[in-house]
């Protein structure tokens, strides 16, 4: 009896102080906010470099047919070592729209379920290896969870998981299952940022001390196409990054995070929701709902070895796509948007006029051009990948790379090029940056997903056959 009153009042306590109870939560200690990190229970296994034996051929079950999955249904069309073989969503007519894609192509059409829990049924099959979920984002984790439960491997569209503990969750099950969860980060694979991972790796940048990421693009033509305004309702009460992984994806790769480097503190702001506020106005009804999520949010990271990573988050006001992919290296620099620029530090500076501030200059377009084919990313040489995703498309290319590189891996028995840890660590960008702001921009200690291993892996690899 002591005992459940001391808990109460100690969660009291935690609760009052504006801190989280759960052994996945935070303290704050310091001025700093600070995750926990529970040791791994004893039924489960680190999944750094985890491969599983070769899948002669990956049946897939697709969850989620709206805006993202038919685009998916398609490219899977044009993979020789996957069968799509049951397709799910809530509503029987996009499940009837993506068997037409089927047709298109001659392939038999797959097994349908709809409902709210269609995905059961699907999961419960015993001829699906992978489902693959491009659901909105309140339910990637939950129907994940499951199917790693019943046995399959999982692929989830960005971001995994929405808060802390999903992202814990999708760690232990996969630990636990020992099966794949990668997260389907196509911007990892887009042509100008794997070229420069593969120039990274050669050495080309030199030592990377900073990179910056966004996702920058006004959504106002699509939010009443999302199902249900999930998304809207989801920014309306939130703050923070709430779709932070196309900007932190690629330049984590980088800088080789849980490979050799950890993000370590986590700094967030937010500008007020002035468009936001606006959009809901126009949308609901005047003052019907006070938006939460600021125009404009921007989060500051700081690695282990001293790095630093900028993410931005804007969907709101009027602004050209950007997710500014930038790079800055003790021997070259480069970044992406609004137009592609390499500076490799070849010029000799000696001697400038001071009021001469275009001194140091980009490459030229042709010089460009020709270093980035000669550093074309091995993966996309892989049996005419490139020119194969350029025809195949989805995004420029980049979501077939994406989805060719998950069958071939899985097929050949090797380890994905985009592990659960990255799918926590990308995806925790959702809450810690919300928290941080709630906290008045507070600093984050990060949780490591890793459990301490973060140093385990000497770089990231993709892995080819042999
Ligand atoms: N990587 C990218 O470039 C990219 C681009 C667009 C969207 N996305 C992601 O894809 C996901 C889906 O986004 P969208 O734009 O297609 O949204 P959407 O609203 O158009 O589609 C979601 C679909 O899920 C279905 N659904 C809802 N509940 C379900 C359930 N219980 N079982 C089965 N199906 C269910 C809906 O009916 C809808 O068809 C999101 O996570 C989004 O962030 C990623």
């Amino acid at each position: 009896m002591k005992k459940l009153l001391f808990a109460a009042v100690a969660a009291l306590l935690a609760f009052s102080c504006g801190q989280k109870t759960s052994e996945y939560g935070y303290t704050i200690k310091d001025n700093r906010i600070v995750y926990n990190t529970p040791p791994r229970p004893a039924d489960q296994q680190s999944m750094l470099g985890f491969a599983c034996d070769p899948i002669e051929n990956v049946r897939v079950g697709f969850v989620g047919l709206g805006m993202r999955g038919p685009g998916a249904v398609e490219r899977f069309c044009y993979l020789e070592d996957a069968t799509i073989t049951a397709l799910c969503d809530l509503f029987p007519d996009r499940v009837e729209a993506a068997q037409q894609i089927l047709d298109e192509h001659g392939i038999p059409r797959a097994a349908e379920y709809s409902g709210e829990e269609g995905y059961k049924e699907l999961c419960a099959r015993d001829d699906i290896d992978l489902v693959y979920l491009a659901v909105p984002w309140q339910l990637h984790t939950p129907i994940a969870v499951y199917a790693m439960e019943h046995g399959k491997h999982v692929a989830i569209e960005v971001p995994a998981a929405t808060s802390i503990e999903e992202c814990w969750a999708l760690v232990n099950t996969s630990e636990r299952t020992r099966r794949h969860c990668m997260m389907l980060e196509n911007c990892c694979y887009d042509f100008f940022e794997l070229t420069c991972l593969n120039m990274i790796q050669e050495g080309l940048f030199g030592e990377v001390v900073h990179v910056e990421g966004s996702y920058c693009h006004n959504l106002e033509p699509y939010w009443d196409r999302y199902q249900g305004d999930w998304r809207m309702k989801y920014n309306r009460v939130h703050h923070g990054d709430v779709y932070p992984t196309h900007g932190i994806g690629p330049v984590c790769q980088d800088l080789n995070i849980h490979r050799g480097d950890k993000m370590d503190l986590l700094v967030s702001m937010d500008t007020g929701a002035f468009k936001g506020q606006e959009t809901a106005d126009s949308r609901y009804g005047e003052g019907a709902y006070q938006y939460a999520n600021g125009d404009n949010t921007s989060t500051l990271i700081r690695t282990r070895k001293g790095k630093t990573i900028l993410v931005e988050h804007n969907t709101v006001t009027p602004q050209p796509y950007s997710r500014m992919y930038q790079v800055a290296g003790t021997k070259g620099y480069a970044d992406k948007y609004p137009s592609e620029g390499l500076a490799l530090g070849g010029a000799d500076l000696k001697d400038v006029d001071i009021e001469d501030l275009d001194a140091e200059q980009f490459m030229s377009p042709e010089e460009r051009d020709a270093i980035m084919a000669a550093y074309q990313h091995p993966i996309t040489r892989e049996g005419g990948l490139a020119e194969k995703a350029r025809e195949v498309g989805g995004h420029g290319g980049m979501d077939f790379i994406m989805d060719y590189r998950l069958i071939y891996c899985l097929h050949n028995g090797l380890p994905l090029d985009q592990d659960v840890y990255d799918a926590a660590e990308w995806s925790s960008l959702v809450e810690l940056t919300e928290v941080s702001i709630r906290h008045g921009s507070m600093p984050v200690v990060m949780p490591d997903f890793t459990r301490g291993e973060w140093n385990r892996l000497d770089g990231l690899h993709f892995a080819m056959v042999k």
